[in-house]
């Protein structure tokens, strides 16, 4: 099987579960020249593009599926390399921004997705959620890096939207079923965490984790909105947009019943997750 984005948290996960259960001999990483290989190991790469058709094509060659890691928005090119390499399993990774109202979110991922329907192969969709568990997430290693250093956490409005991040390793079970699992083809599953938790709850949790109380300053989010709004008419360009402060207020929470039944999937809750993530930073010596 060729694997793009093995490097990054969840290929990590997914190669993790392919060593454990000796499956790796099988796998090819599709690496771009700056990829950090070392994560690899000793496992076969190519070099490539997830943007250059032509590389993957070269990259596909011999293999018997592709589990597309490294970004829904390269769809074109991975159908257009997947019909001249002569594959038909892909397995593509998404993400439950698929569900969001805005549009700005939801129609990369709707658009990409609505492409692999009718395009003769057998692919399987997964949309995770916020991906967490090791220095390499986008999010929560940043938020424990801060709790670990600040008595005090600004959180805009009132934390009490939904989330429901995934931890890593739950994720590639999930991803390591969607391709072998018996059925799944042409169906897309969303791979939340165990169960939804107010952003509230959420710093709390990863502040308990740390073994620290945090004191939480709520930020009013609409004035915020507003001014930045008015920045943005003005075409002053910001770190932070109008949209993001909305979307921070947008429920992320998603039942994932079919992924249980058809998947066996079972994420662990965020408690438990959060706690295994702050071992890893300690461990590194990213937090104290
Ligand atoms: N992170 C989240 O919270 C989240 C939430 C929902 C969905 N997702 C989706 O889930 C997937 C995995 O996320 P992640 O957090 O594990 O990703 P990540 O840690 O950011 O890693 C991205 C991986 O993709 C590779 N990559 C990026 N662009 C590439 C290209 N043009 N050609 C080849 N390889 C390329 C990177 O390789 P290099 O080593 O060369 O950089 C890296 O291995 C992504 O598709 C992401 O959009 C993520």
């Amino acid at each position: 099987m060729l694997v793009s984005g093995a490097t990054g948290l969840l290929g990590q996960g997914l190669l993790r579960l392919l060593r454990e259960s000796g499956e790796h001999e099988e796998v090819r990483c599709l690496v771009r020249r700056t990829s950090l290989t070392s994560r690899l190991g000793e496992l076969d790469t190519i070099y490539g593009d997830a943007g250059d058709a032509a590389s993957m094509v070269r990259a596909l060659r011999g293999v018997d599926a592709f589990v597309h890691i490294a970004g829904i928005q390269y769809t074109p090119q991975v159908l257009e390399a997947m019909r001249a390499a002569g594959v038909e399993r892909l397995v593509m990774v998404s993400s439950t921004s698929a569900h969001s109202r805005f549009e700005l979110r939801s129609a990369p991922r709707l658009t990409n997705e609505a492409l692999l329907v009718g395009s003769g192969l057998r692919w399987t969709v997964v949309r995770p959620t916020m991906i967490y568990g090791s220095e390499l997430d986008h999010n929560m290693h940043k938020l424990l890096r801060f709790l670990d250093r600040s008595p005090v956490f600004p959180l805009f409005g009132k934390g009490e939207n939904l989330w429901q991040p995934v931890y890593y390793e739950d994720l590639a079970r999930g991803l390591y079923a969607a391709l072998t699992v018996p059925g799944t083809e042409g169906r897309i599953y969303d791979l939340p965490g165990a169960r939804p938790l107010m952003y509230l709850h959420l710093v709390r949790t990863a502040a308990a984790a740390l073994g620290k109380r945090v004191r939480i300053v709520h930020v009013p989010a609409e004035p915020v909105r507003r001014a930045l709004l008015l920045t943005e008419r003005l075409r002053v360009p910001l770190p932070v947009s109008s949209e993001q402060v909305l979307r921070l207020r947008e429920d992320k929470a998603y039942p994932y019943d079919e992924a249980r039944e058809e998947l066996g999937y079972s994420p662990r809750g965020f408690e438990e997750g959060i706690a295994l993530e702050v071992r890893r930073l300690r461990e590194i010596g990213l937090v104290r």
